[in-house]
């Protein structure tokens, strides 16, 4: 199962409020996605943006009004919410939230919405005072019990110059939660979690030993997750990515800190993967200032970090939990990750040939060769995030979750 956009047809709500310039991207990147996009416009989002600039981004003609079909194909607001995998109301304004609490049906988008059997996925954004006024409050609050999904909105600067929460978010943190409602939620019912990213070894104020883990594999496998239903905690290194929405997120730095933090957290969890390029040695002694280049060498002793996913292995209750380690390797790939593999007591083991040209460290593909009890499967070499889904894909078809998370539809 893919958890992408392509394909996806998707009909985004447009309202009166200067985020509306913000939806032009929005809608730019759903269009490259291979998303079919139509775009509605209420009468207020027409003096923000021009209907001819959402046109022009998403190639099709944008609804404006009830009465006027025809130039639109003769597509009516139930056509339009009949054909559609979701509904995007974006900015979200104050009246509009008021309208659609109340069922109001006197445009096109609010009768758009009511005719809708298929997710609307609701992102307000206005001043901190309307916002946080207990009437938006309320019918917020009427909105998530229709079945809505309301967005929180960001905390910052506003247009108006005031602070505070009303901004409206950025589109990836958004597209998480517009995807966990339009794919499968075949985890659904799954805690999983996933560590991601180098881990950095200090040796003094500004110096350290690290290793050139992007933290991209591990973060496509935390989306994924949620995407596909799965409630996702995601421990990281100091990584490249930006914190995907919708996961809860534990920052870490040093390997003995990723080690504090998994036990904490793995006792509740169904799944665990463990995508981190964890350091598997620590400076001995950490110096309290810089270190001077008085001398032309320098010795550093350097001490053994603990295996995190080894001593897993040991503690996790493999009826209850699956255990995934990583391993990447350049050479005798299925050798040395069927030894990690049974050396770590692992359900299942996910091999990165960091030898394969265009795949491993840094790169967005990886070539990964997935082993487990009953044998090998090789992936295709593509995108860390399909390879996620790759792997989920995997799991799921070979019966490996466990019953503690039950499935649902
Ligand atoms: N790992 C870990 N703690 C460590 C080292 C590795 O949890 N201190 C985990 C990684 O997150 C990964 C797996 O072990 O899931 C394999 O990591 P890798 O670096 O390939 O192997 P190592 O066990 O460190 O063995 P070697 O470097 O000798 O190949």
């Amino acid at each position: 199962m893919s958890t992408s956009f392509a394909g996806k047809r998707v009909v985004v709500g447009v309202t009166g409020s200067i985020a509306a310039f913000k939806v032009a991207g929005w809608v730019s990147t759903l269009t490259k996605e291979e998303a079919l996009v139509d775009v509605v416009m209420t009468e207020a989002a027409t003096k923000f943006v021009a209907p001819m600039t959402f046109a022009a981004l998403s190639g099709r003609p944008v609804f404006e009004d009830m009465f006027t079909t025809e130039q639109q194909g003769g597509i009516s607001h139930i056509g339009l919410s009949r054909e559609a995998d979701c509904i995007i109301i974006a900015p979200a304004t104050a009246q509009t939230i008021a309208r659609l609490a109340y069922g109001m049906a006197d445009d096109l988008l609010s009768t758009t919405v009511l005719a809708a059997r298929i997710p609307v996925i609701i992102c307000p954004a206005m001043n901190v005072q309307m916002y946080e006024h207990p009437a938006t409050t309320r019918n917020l609050k009427t909105l998530l019990s229709l079945g809505y999904q309301v967005i929180e909105p960001d905390s910052g600067v506003m247009a108006c110059g005031e602070e505070g929460s009303g901004r409206l978010p950025e589109w990836e943190q958004v597209a998480e939660f517009v995807l966990r409602e339009i794919c499968t939620k075949d985890l659904g019912g799954q805690k999983v979690l996933v560590t991601a990213g180098p881990t950095r070894e200090p040796y003094d104020p500004v110096r350290f030993i690290s290793n050139r883990s992007s933290g991209k594999m591990g973060y496509a496998l935390a989306r994924t997750a949620f995407r596909r239903g799965a409630e996702v905690t995601l421990i990281s290194g100091p990584a490249t990515q930006p914190v995907p929405g919708g996961v809860h997120f534990v920052s870490v730095t040093t390997a003995v800190e990723m080690y504090k933090a998994v036990m904490d957290h793995f006792q509740d969890k169904s799944i665990i993967v463990k995508a981190a390029a964890v350091s598997d040695f620590r400076c001995a002694k950490q110096f309290d200032q810089k270190i001077k280049k008085d001398s032309s060498s320098l010795i550093m002793e350097l001490e053994q970090n603990p295996d995190i996913l080894k001593e897993l292995g040991e503690l996790c209750d493999h009826d209850r939990q699956l255990l995934i380690g990583f391993a990447a390797e350049s050479s005798n790939i299925k050798e040395e990750g069927r030894k990690k593999l049974i050396g770590k007591k692992l359900d299942l083991i996910a091999v990165n040939d960091i030898s394969s040209a265009g795949a491993g460290f840094e790169v967005d593909n990886n070539q990964v060769t997935l082993i487990d009890s009953a044998g090998e499967a090789q992936l295709l070499h593509t995108s860390k995030l399909k390879t996620a889904d790759l792997i989920w894909d995997h799991v799921i078809a070979n019966k490996m979750l466990k019953p503690a998370g039950s499935k649902s539809p």
